[in-house]
């Protein structure tokens, strides 16, 4: 993307677990300011890889980014820690709503707190969150372990919303859950990139769900990305609409890769 002044950058980069699992294989990704890039892909694609070398949670997986580098507003961020990546204003909701079960809602999003970039009060955010979550004042006192699916992914966002966040790496937050809910869910997340600000860069299997809120999207397929577009055109894309979108039937879907050679010899054999 020709994106001028890009809030992240990733620059071509190789991420290995281990020191030996070569992962990612010369990754580049840019999320304007203020925009919200999705990130599409099957199954181990690298995309929560993608995420965590963001925020450094890599490293606590024993995963490093061995080649490239990757900036956010300007700095490079790629060697630093998860926490001082955060204080920068990086959050990343993780992938299967983990909220810390034993705990209510609200303490669920005081955990957030302690990491606030600026000097609003833990009751400022908490009363952001109810605002765009107003499910979520209901359900303040009770232990996040019993709420529902929605309510826990909303709770994980709401969690992420308390640090005051310039940019989300958001990982699957429709995963499971009912059409309804995935639907007040990214709803919310479109205000909360229009009325706050806040950039994002969205994983999702769901094409067309991630589609219809960001504008540009990238794909990527073993470790690579193998297009970036707009949602428009990719949307428009054949091979996107046989893999992501299922519009049309192509049978076994193991790969983007295989849809196209599906594709290629079916119209050798025609
Ligand atoms: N901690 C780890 N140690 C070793 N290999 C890992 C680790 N985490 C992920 N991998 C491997 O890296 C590859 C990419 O995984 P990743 O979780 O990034 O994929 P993904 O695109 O998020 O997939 P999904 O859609 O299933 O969440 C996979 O082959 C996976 O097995
Ligand atoms: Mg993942």
């Amino acid at each position: 993307m020709s994106g001028q002044d890009p809030i992240l950058s990733i620059n071509n980069i190789e991420v290995k677990y281990h020191e030996v699992i070569l992962v990612l294989k010369g990754v580049s990704i840019e999320v304007p300011r203020g925009g919200i890039v999705a990130l599409l892909g099957a199954n181990g694609a690298g995309k929560s890889t993608t995420l965590k070398a963001v925020s450094g949670l890599l490293k606590h997986e024993d995963g490093g980014v061995t080649d490239g580098s990757i900036e956010f507003m300007g700095k490079r961020i790629d060697r630093l820690g998860a926490d001082k990546i955060a204080k920068m204003g990086v959050v990343q909701v993780i992938e299967g709503r983990r909220v810390f079960e034993h705990l209510t809602v609200e303490q669920n999003l005081k955990v957030g707190a302690h990491l606030r970039r600026d000097g609003k009060s833990v009751k400022e955010g908490l009363e952001m969150v109810y605002h765009y979550f107003p499910r979520l004042r209901e359900k303040r006192t009770e232990i996040s372990g019993f709420v529902s699916g929605g309510e826990q992914q909303m709770t994980v966002v709401g969690r992420a919303l308390m640090t005051n966040p310039k940019l989300i790496l958001l990982d699957e937050p429709s995963m499971g859950l009912a059409p309804l809910l995935i639907h007040e869910i990214f709803n919310i997340v479109t205000r909360l990139n229009q009325e706050e600000n806040i950039s994002i860069l969205l994983v999702e299997q769901n094409a067309k769900l991630a589609l219809s809120v960001a504008p540009y999207a990238y794909v990527m397929e073993n470790g690579r990305i193998v297009m970036a577009d707009t949602a428009d055109t990719l949307r428009e894309n054949p091979d996107i609409k046989d893999f992501y979108l299922g519009l049309t039937d192509v049978g076994g879907r193991k790969s983007f890769r295989d849809v196209k050679h599906y594709k290629r010899r079916k119209r050798w054999l025609a």
